[in-house]
């Protein structure tokens, strides 16, 4: 996968894993990552779909309705790149934090719904519920931060908390920030997640 490699100076903090929104790129996040911690590695990835040219990480039918098939497929996808990437690059790959928003936030739940050890600990941005009705793998030990909006359009306040029981019910730790400026992605929300970070 299209991406961008930054080695940190402290080799026991881990590696970022940025996830754009629809129609981004890997060079959207990067700032975000020196806001958390600038010791850290960064990995930027660039989503493999492309919707009218606006990257994405997997198909959509429709705002908010997701090609089951091709997220499932994505997944799996991203996950065996980060096998892949983390040899190339010699980074550890158990030591994995998920900085994802909107779509980019919806991949890194759906490793999480997916694979018990594809990520350490999520940051998501205004995530969705990834997909319904089914086993989650054993979350415990895994934590996870939430930045939802009261006044999201996009991902309602009842899907927000669906998104943490379901994690929590999977022995995730959750803690679930809310702000009230729609699918924005506000500053508030990066150093609220930086602070939740910092005391993990
Ligand atoms: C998605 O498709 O992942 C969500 O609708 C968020 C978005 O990218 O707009």
């Amino acid at each position: 996968m299209q991406h961008i490699f930054q080695k940190g100076d402290d080799p026991s903090k881990p590696t970022f894993l940025l996830l754009h929104g629809t129609g981004g790129t890997e060079q959207d996040l990067l700032p975000l990552a020196g806001e958390i911690d600038k010791e850290a590695n960064v990995l930027s990835v660039r989503g493999n779909v492309a919707e009218n040219g606006m990257p994405r990480f997997f198909k959509r039918l429709a705002e908010g309705v997701f090609d089951e098939a091709d997220l499932i497929t994505r997944t799996t996808e991203l996950n065996e790149f980060l096998d892949e990437a983390a040899e190339e690059h010699g980074f550890d790959r158990d030591n994995i934090v998920a900085v994802g928003y909107s779509n980019g936030a919806n991949i890194a739940g759906s490793l999480l719904f997916h694979y018990q050890h594809a990520l350490r600990a999520a940051i998501l941005h205004h995530p969705m519920v990834p997909r319904r009705g089914i086993e989650l793998p054993d979350l415990s030990g895994k934590n996870v931060f939430i930045g939802a909006g009261t006044n999201d359009p996009i991902c309602s306040a009842e899907e927000s908390e669906d998104l943490k029981s379901l994690l929590e019910n999977a022995g995730a730790r959750v803690e679930l920030h809310w702000e009230n400026m729609g699918h924005q992605l506000s500053m508030g929300e990066v150093k609220a997640a930086a602070e939740w970070y910092n005391n993990l």
